[in-house]
């Protein structure tokens, strides 16, 4: 009797300790699942915020930039009338014509680079509705990098592609997308001034496609990463700081992702994940 006793004391404690094991193991399970599905409901949210401050941005420039477009004009105008009567002038006084000249030129020049700074926000304003459809990233980049041949050549980039066979179509707009690419292509470029190494890979990764563009450029600073995407942050003399936020928008708009990972002094590589298509 006292066996039994015995025996069913040992079986309970024995049940009850692998009940306890299994309920320790579910709830951190659950608990690792509602971690992982806060982290994405706070990227979606801060997408989101990202987004609208971007659009209130993109207006806002556009609007800018049309009412300082027309009086540009103007004064281009103006300037190249200004450059015709020296031009006639010249004869009376050389020197002095030329030095007018120099000045013109100058002021001609950072004429135009408004003209270009406006057209990069006009652009970024009116971001045009996408018209998405199956594509195929291997088709695309195909077409579009060889383009950049020249480009790439100048500047003593080397470029490598590797495009998984087994990718399938993604759901997207060719032009839009491209424009997302050809940003972080620049951006590769610009971080390697004395030449380096650009790579473009695709892969797929479930039910995504995987795209990463690398450089063995320069590398960011722990807070320029931290700023990359905030519209109007560069560190470049000629930027908008516009161009990544640009970037993100689309991808974004895509139902895609981006990220990066740098090093300083050793490079960068961008990652962006992007849905199939519909069956694909
Ligand atoms: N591949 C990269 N390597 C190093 N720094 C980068 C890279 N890509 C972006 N950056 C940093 O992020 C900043 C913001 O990039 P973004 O493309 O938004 O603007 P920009 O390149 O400065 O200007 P724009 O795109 O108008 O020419 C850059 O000024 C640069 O400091
Ligand atoms: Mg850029």
């Amino acid at each position: 009797m006292l066996f039994v006793l015995f025996f069913v004391v040992v079986w309970l404690l024995t049940a009850f300790r692998s009940s306890h094991y299994y309920l320790e193991q579910t709830v951190e399970r659950r608990t690792a699942a509602l971690r992982s599905e806060i982290e994405e409901r706070k990227r979606l949210e801060h997408a989101k915020l990202q987004a609208e401050r971007l659009a209130m941005v993109g207006s806002m420039a556009a609007k800018v930039a049309h009412e300082i477009r027309n009086p540009l004009g103007s004064i281009s105008l103006n300037l190249d009338l200004i450059g015709e009567e020296l031009n006639a002038f010249s004869n009376s006084d050389a020197r002095s014509s030329e030095e007018y000249r120099v000045l013109l030129r100058e002021m001609r020049s950072q004429v135009l680079r408004i003209h270009q700074v406006l057209q990069e926000y006009l652009r970024f304003g009116r971001m045009p509705k996408s018209e998405r459809a199956a594509l195929s990233l291997k088709g695309l980049f195909e077409e579009k990098l060889n383009f950049l041949q020249p480009l790439l050549d100048e500047k003593h980039v080397q470029l490598t592609k590797t495009f998984d066979p087994h990718v399938p179509l993604v759901h997207a707009d060719p032009e839009q997308l491209w424009e997302a690419f050809l940003n972080l292509i620049r951006n590769a470029i610009d971080a390697m001034p004395d030449g380096g190494n650009l790579t473009v890979n695709t892969k797929k990764n479930g039910a995504t496609a995987l795209v990463y563009i690398s450089d063995n450029g320069r590398g960011m600073t722990k807070d320029e990463a931290r700023n990359l995407f905030v519209p109007f942050f560069t560190t470049k003399s000629d930027g908008t700081g516009l161009g990544l936020a640009h970037t993100q928008q689309i991808i974004n708009e895509h139902g895609g992702k981006i990220d990066c990972t740098t090093s300083p002094g050793k490079g960068s590589t961008f990652a962006i994940q992007l849905p199939l298509a519909v069956g694909a």
